[in-house]
């Protein structure tokens, strides 16, 4: 298996530049998920390190061997797509033993990959069949037996799992961090516009946008604390809710006056140059609760709109003028809530402070 290493690698259409300074190791036996906004390069990103796009500018490297002009084909990477790929006319086992016959491997040593890959998949019993008499998962299963049978040094998935209905999506994403965790040495990069596929397989994330990364982290990293609001508001549903107001205390906690006359104190320190600078607040839905009449809050407003899930309850309060309006998520079921007046607030840790759009958590 092996490490990948992006150095200032940039793509560009033409003039029209796509991506630019993507700086970024990948350590052997990590699955990094990529993820941002639909157009921001992924796609490309990937195709980049498969060989399947060149690389305008910039250096990439799999275990310290320059690749840029190294064909798809040598470069020991495996991608996994989207739209599955599979040869219609030929069986199961004949999709997965195609490219070891062109490679020259021995049929018993095929047979026996075979074997084992369609085991690991649960796709013994299938082996025999076209790829019409399958459903979206078994096809997806066998796109990735494909590219485990080749044993590559890298696989690259292309959001593998979203043509598959939302129950197959889940069993399909617990199957591959189980493969996952059988091949532990395997090094995988996975792209997806799926919140919980990236929180629960990654083991870093990174985030791109305006054509280049935006923060790299853990799911949780990311989670608790981003680095900018494009980042607080990109990870985690529903966004993150973004309040602007004034600070008016700084020191060791910062304490901001909020434009709708709610007050929020957060355990990020603050300089005194801060004193009456205009910020945002980013707090997060789960993080708001209740809080009794009389009570110092963070939002008070009228519910305009509720959304009971049984588990939760999602209460949007009505927007102001030019601003989305604050949405809170509380556990369990809350009857009565639309039209009500409701004061919500949250602890000092889960207060989130950025100024210019930049998170004022130290680093
Ligand atoms: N062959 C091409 N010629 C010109 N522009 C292209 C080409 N391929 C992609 N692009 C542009 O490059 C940008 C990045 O595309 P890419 O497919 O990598 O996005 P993505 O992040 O994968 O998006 P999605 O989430 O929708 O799959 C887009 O703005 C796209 O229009
Ligand atoms: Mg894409």
């Amino acid at each position: 298996m092996a490490n990948l290493k992006l150095s200032n690698v940039s793509k560009s259409y033409g003039a029209t530049k796509v991506l630019k300074n993507i700086d970024l190791t990948i350590n052997e036996g990590e699955l990094v998920v990529f993820v941002g906004p639909s157009g921001c390069g992924k796609s490309t990103l990937l195709r980049m390190i498969a060989g399947l796009e060149k690389i305008t500018g910039g250096e990439l490297q799999i275990d310290g061997q320059v690749v840029n002009d190294t064909p798809p084909a040598e470069r020991g990477i495996a991608m996994v797509f989207q739209s599955y790929a599979l040869y219609p006319h030929m069986t199961v086992r004949e999709n997965m033993t195609f490219a070891l016959e062109i490679a020259k491997v021995p049929k018993k040593e095929r047979n026996a990959k075979v074997e084992e890959a369609a085991n690991a998949l649960q796709l013994t019993e299938y082996l025999d069949r076209l790829p019409k008499a399958l459903s979206g998962g078994q096809r997806q299963r066998v796109a990735i037996g494909r590219a485990i049978v080749r044993n590559p040094k890298v696989y690259l998935f292309d959001e593998p799992l979203s043509n598959l209905d939302a129950a197959l999506r889940v069993a399909t994403r617990i199957e591959i961090a189980q493969l996952k965790e059988r091949m532990p040495d395997a090094t995988m990069v996975y792209v997806t516009h799926d919140q919980v596929e990236a929180m629960t397989l990654a083991t870093r994330i990174v985030v791109l946008a305006d054509k280049g990364i935006s923060q790299v982290g853990t799911p949780l990293e990311l989670y608790e604390a981003p680095r900018n609001e494009f980042v607080a508001t990109f990870i985690g549903s529903p966004a993150m809710n973004l309040i602007p107001g004034k600070i008016t205390a700084t020191g060791a906690t910062t304490e901001v006056a909020l434009d709708g006359g709610g007050t929020a104190i957060s355990n990020i320190p603050s300089p005194d140059a801060a004193m009456g600078r205009q910020v945002n607040i980013g707090v997060r839905p789960e993080d708001l609760t209740p809080v009794e009449e009389g009570q110092p809050y963070v939002y008070r407003g009228e519910v305009d709109y509720v959304e009971a899930l049984g588990e939760v309850t999602l209460l949007y309060f009505v927007a102001e003028a030019g601003r989305s309006g604050v949405i809170a998520k509380l556990p369990g079921i809350h009857r009565d809530t639309r039209r009500a007046t409701v004061a919500v607030s949250a602890p000092a840790e889960k207060i989130h402070l950025f100024m210019d759009g930049q998170s004022m958590r130290p680093e």
